[in-house]
């Protein structure tokens, strides 16, 4: 057993194991009175770990006193200061006279109304104040003293009412009592945190003290990279659709001409959507060049598939009647923000016309992306002039639209939604057109969660796909998903400058619940 001189001193530790040598157990708030709680605890948490203590936490509620309390139970209250001043006057006090007497503007004007109210005082000749009982008992500076002495009251109304006063406030006051531990000793033994090559050899581990794992600390903060919401969230579309035959389309053009993003799609050149109010268009430069290969293994044949589309605009064409307006070229080659993949979709369905299967036809195909798109839209909680967009695109020849709804049955079930609805819808360049729609159980009400369709044979055949070749295709943001899973009530807080950094730090993987 060691004795009390091996103790260090001034080691909060082994201070505690002597207390506890005297007395088991023992209060913290007797024996360390002034030790700061969170102090103390770290002290008990190094002995219990080594079980040379057990301890237990008791949070107790105690009054104490405000700083004006502090001057009431100091100076008295301020009715009773009103009342001390007029009772030395012999002929009482002018206003102004007592507020000199006093030496506190404030005090007299609320100590007034409550020495009147008590009686204390009274208005005698001329207006002046005079004092109109002997003697008083000043109660609140009494109940503030107490309370001052003793961090309680033996009245618990008094303490509500004081409270009520704002002269007292509640704090948590944070004590231990401590016991000897089942490995009680004055002496804290050194603890080996890893056992060498030395130990062994030197046979030193048979008697050493090794100290337990704590399983319950957190690892040092890695300094390291996070992954954005977004992107955790389009790692798991992307899985998804790689698990379904998907191949993923080259996206990394954000500025596209008015062609690919609306004339290849049969938009016709008035509409709404190519409107400045709906459309960021580029200043610097206009126009580009008219639609080409851009590189040597693209057989596409870009010069009939431009003349197909200004006849299916303009003329009619495939046994369409076309819109009939005089279709522009300059509009077809001026610069856009692309307002969505579906400009990238036309593109690789255009160059799929000039791939040959093994029956010289043209073979199925099955493409996605998710990527950024661009519009001209005011700017609120749930909408950013930007957005990702989702898409696919399925082309294979004899496609029915039941049988696409099963799939799109199939592809949703696998992010967890069930139980679809279909609305038929519009688009320029499909034809039926449904909006998608899932019953959302919190929300308790349908909500729509994509837009698709069976594309046209305008588009289809000017780009040279042959007539039974049906392509199903549909869209979706990739922001809703996003800010459903991680709770974002507002864009801002997913996207832009105003994003907390931390919070892209600290949010966890995400796991669409798939079916
Ligand atoms: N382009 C459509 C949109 O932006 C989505 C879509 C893609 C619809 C393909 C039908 C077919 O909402």
């Amino acid at each position: 057993m060691a004795t009390s001189q091996e103790v260090q001193q001034g080691d909060l530790p082994s201070e505690v194991l002597q207390a506890l040598s005297q007395n088991d157990p023992i209060l913290s708030a007797t024996t360390f009175p002034s030790i700061r709680a969170t102090e103390l605890k770290g002290a008990l948490d190094r002995l219990a770990s080594r079980s040379m203590i057990t301890y237990e936490t008791i949070d107790k509620e105690e009054p104490v006193l405000e700083p004006e309390a502090l001057e009431i139970a100091a100076n008295g209250s301020h009715e009773a200061r009103v009342f001390e001043a007029l009772k030395q006057a012999m002929d009482g006090l002018t206003v102004s006279e007592l507020e000199a007497a006093v030496g506190d503007k404030n005090v007299v004007k609320v100590g007034q109304g409550k020495a009147f109210k008590s009686k204390w005082i009274a208005k005698g000749k001329e207006g002046r104040l005079i004092a109109s009982t002997d003697s008083i008992q000043d109660v609140t500076q009494q109940q503030l003293q107490v309370i001052q002495k003793t961090s309680s009251h033996p009245d618990p109304k008094v303490i509500t009412d004081l409270k009520k006063r704002k002269l007292v406030k509640m704090q948590k006051i944070t004590s231990f009592k401590i016991h000897k531990g089942p490995k009680f000793a004055l002496e804290i033994v050194k603890e080996e945190t890893d056992l060498t090559a030395d130990m062994l050899a030197s046979g030193a581990w048979k008697t050493a003290a090794f100290k337990p794992y704590n399983f319950k600390s957190l690892g040092a903060d890695q300094n390291a990279g996070a992954l954005h919401p977004l992107n955790k969230v389009r790692h798991e579309f992307r899985q998804i659709f790689f698990e379904m035959g998907f191949e993923e389309m080259p996206t990394n053009r954000y500025v596209e001409t008015g062609f690919w993003n609306f004339d290849a799609l049969f938009v016709p050149q008035q509409h709404p959507a190519r409107d400045l109010q709906d459309t960021f268009y580029i200043s610097d430069p206009k126009t580009a060049d008219k639609p080409h290969a851009e590189s040597q293994d693209d057989k596409g044949d870009y010069e009939s598939y431009w003349e197909n589309v200004q006849e299916v605009h303009q003329d009619g064409k495939y046994g369409s009647i076309g819109y009939r307006y005089p279709w522009a070229e300059d509009e077809s080659l001026r610069l856009v923000l692309r307002t969505h993949t579906t400009a990238i979709s036309t593109a690789m369905l255009h160059k799929l016309a000039s791939q040959k299967g093994p029956d010289g036809r043209p073979p199925p195909a099955r493409y996605f992306s998710i990527d950024r798109v661009f519009r001209n839209e005011t700017v609120d909680a749930t909408h950013l002039a930007e957005f990702h967009q989702v898409e696919g695109v399925i082309a294979d020849y004899g496609l029915s639209l039941g049988g696409l709804m099963e799939f799109m049955e199939i592809f949703f079930n696998k992010m967890g939604i069930e139980d679809l609805r279909f609305k038929p819808a519009y688009n320029p360049y499909t034809e039926p057109s449904m909006e998608i729609f899932s019953f959302h159980k919190g929300l308790n009400k349908l909500v729509e969660i994509g837009n698709s369709g069976m594309f046209r044979p305008e588009m289809l055949e000017s780009m040279g796909l042959p007539k039974d070749m049906r392509v199903f295709g549909w869209g979706l943001s990739l922001e809703r998903p996003t800010m459903i899973k991680y709770k974002v009530n507002n864009i801002r807080e997913l996207l832009g400058h105003k994003v907390d950094l931390s919070f892209i730090e600290r949010n966890p993987a995400v796991r669409l619940e798939k079916a």
